[in-house]
């Protein structure tokens, strides 16, 4: 959480270019925004705003200055202010610094600071680290020293860019939140994600953790936070391209990444064989397989027990990356944990990697963007290959996600090219599915219940993940307070929650547990409920039929389509921009 961007080189205005950078980093945090550019007479030009970096013209930043770092907030400590807001600076304003993740020493650095003379003028963790530079430099009398040693005093998971007056460079530490150079033709960019520096250059090297680096536009040095050790690094072409990235035609990314299901479930399902087998393999071979991921990848992984189980007659351990603790006891040098996430950088998912590497057992990531923390880190690594996915709301990275999981359950039950087919068949079926006449379909009906406060949504079997995976994605875009269950759980005490005219979505597929939810909806209908079912059939129970392909083990992936559309116009419809929600971003790099 949090976009953390800077440039120095030979450009002169590297105010705007920060500035734009921020823009395709805003999915990383939107409560405030600030920049500091360094200008040719060695002072520090810092503006902050309360709001989004999006509305900001960044021709108004043009001041004369080869050196700049900016930053876009996800509030973590301190409200929503403009003193709150990044880069925060010492009492001089000589040295600014931009900073994503959390300090969690920063009370106790804070009270000796103030003790020994310092002024704060936020509430946020962040600015004991300008202080603490400005110390640092007393004694050492260099820039990059002094960076080395406050990060040896600070705890916590971060990373932070910061610049002096004094000094032509730009000095960057990592440990924990993810942090990339851009080498360009002119300069260095340092970012928090690829996207801020894509219309510049694709080249790129990662730091990674306990990592610094220092670079005065001509050259770049990267070495150990520790020791100082000079540390080599590759240099790494991306294959991402700026209109991949950006919006295009739509009027939101998560309309345009929605629609983009049409190729990525095939781009997901073209996976080299042999590594596919030899996955299978090492899950078959493992003494306990134990899947996690958080949010929407955690409901891909509950999507994926049913999956292994019914497909290959497989047992697998669930659990949110979060909790993922809880099974550190029976973890051996033999287990395998297979993690799933979009961004590669979730802070819960990285610390469930530590648990099972401390007991030595091998780590499998399921990833969308290369060369994130998570797929360098893990022993193997396989890409969904999606492309950027910018809207808070995931989506195509869910059903990429699905396609990996569900193409292993084919290859662990010895049927890998039953499941190519069977994928590739569901991905020409989304591909029909996502028509103008399908999508207008759900425009209409978002506008039926618009106004509904509380929404519920059932399946059973692998439609039950994607019951709560319909909930969070009504909950984060559209805000309407919206349940997902087991459809026989809800006669266990949810139904008491349905009213006259209550919408429930049921999730249906044409298999053996069809019937039994048919009679969960129909329990709700009895009570009132307006029951919307997303089926292959009509059936008369039904107030509004979604008819979706009947998609054999694929149903999951072929089910959630039309609900994503529906979030995404509900949204709209309440006057909500759904590529940043309230309260979210999109990288969730805190624990
Ligand atoms: O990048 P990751 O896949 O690891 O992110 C996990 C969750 O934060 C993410 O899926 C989140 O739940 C989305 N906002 C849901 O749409």
């Amino acid at each position: 959480m949090c976009g953390i961007f800077g440039y120095v080189g030979e450009r002169k205005d590297a105010g705007r270019l920060v500035v734009d950078g921020l823009k395709c980093l805003e999915y990383r945090g939107y409560d405030s925004w600030g920049v500091a550019c360094k200008e040719e007479d060695d002072h520090l030009v810092i503006e902050k705003k309360i709001g989004k970096i999006s509305d900001v013209k960044s021709s108004a930043f043009l001041e004369k200055c080869s050196i700049a770092v900016g930053h876009t907030r996800w509030a973590t400590h301190g409200g929503v202010t403009e003193e709150n807001a990044h880069p925060h600076t010492n009492e001089d304003g000589s040295i600014a610094v931009v900073h994503n993740g959390i300090v969690e020493n920063y009370q106790e650095l804070r009270d000796g600071l103030l003790a020994r003379g310092h002024t704060f003028l936020s509430e946020t963790d962040t600015e004991v680290l300008p202080h603490l530079l400005e110390e640092e430099l007393k004694k050492t009398n260099d820039f990059a020293s002094a960076v080395r040693l406050v990060s040896q005093k600070i705890v916590g998971r971060y990373a932070f860019l910061a610049l002096h007056t004094d000094s032509n460079v730009l000095v960057a530490a990592r440990n924990g939140s993810p942090l990339i150079v851009g080498v360009g033709s002119d300069g260095y960019f340092i970012a928090s994600d690829i996207p801020a520096f894509l219309d510049s250059t694709r080249t790129v090297q990662y730091l990674d953790d306990g990592e610094m680096v220092v670079t005065d536009g001509h050259s770049i040095l990267f070495s150990d936070l520790a020791t100082g050790e000079e540390h080599p690094k590759r240099e790494i072409e991306i294959t991402w391209s700026v209109e991949q990235a950006e919006k295009g035609e739509y009027q939101h990314y998560m309309l345009k990444e929605i629609m983009e299901q049409k190729d990525t479930i095939v781009r997901a399902v073209n996976q080299d064989d042999k590594e596919t087998r030899t996955i299978a393999e090492a899950i078959r071979s493992a003494r306990g397989t134990f899947l996690v991921g958080c949010g929407t990848a955690h409901k891909a992984c509950m999507a994926a027990e049913y999956f292994f189980s019914v497909i290959a007659g497989h047992h697998v351990n669930v659990s949110s990356a979060g909790e993922f603790k809880l099974y550190h006891h029976f973890l051996k040098p033999e287990s395998l944990l297979i993690v799933v996430s979009q961004s590669g950088e979730t802070a819960d998912v990285l610390e469930a990697m530590k648990i099972a590497k401390s007991k030595r057992a091998k780590v499998l990531a399921i990833v969308n963007v290369e060369g994130s923390t998570i797929d360098r880190e893990a022993d193997y690594s396989l890409l969904i290959n999606a492309g950027p996915e910018r809207a808070v709301a995931s989506t195509k990275a869910l059903t990429g996600q699905m396609a990996v999981l569900l193409l292993i359950a084919h290859a662990l039950a010895r049927k890998l090219h039953d499941g190519k087919t069977q994928l590739l068949e569901a991905g020409s079926m989304i591909n029909d599915m996502l028509n103008p006449r399908y999508v207008e379909r759900l425009e209409k009906l978002a506008e039926k219940i618009k106004h509904r406060e509380d929404l519920y949504i059932i399946g059973k079997s692998w439609n039950y993940p994607m019951a709560l995976e319909s909930a969070i994605k009504i909950q984060e875009v559209s805000n309407i307070h919206a349940e997902g269950f087991a459809g026989g759980e809800l006669k266990h005490g949810p139904i008491a929650l349905i009213e006259e005219g209550t919408p429930c979505i049921a999730l249906i597929g044409k298999d053996e547990v069809t019937g039994d939810i048919l009679s969960n909806a129909t329990e709700i209908k009895a009570r009132g409920g307006f029951i919307i079912g997303v089926s292959p059939e009509n059936n008369p129970i039904f107030d509004e039929w979604i008819k979706v392909p009947d998609a054999a083990a694929a149903q999951p992936l072929v089910n959630i389509i039309p609900i994503q559309i529906l979030a995404y116009y509900l949204a709209v419809q309440r006057g909500k921009d759904p590529d940043m929600p309230r309260n979210l971003a999109k990288s969730v790099t805190v624990k």
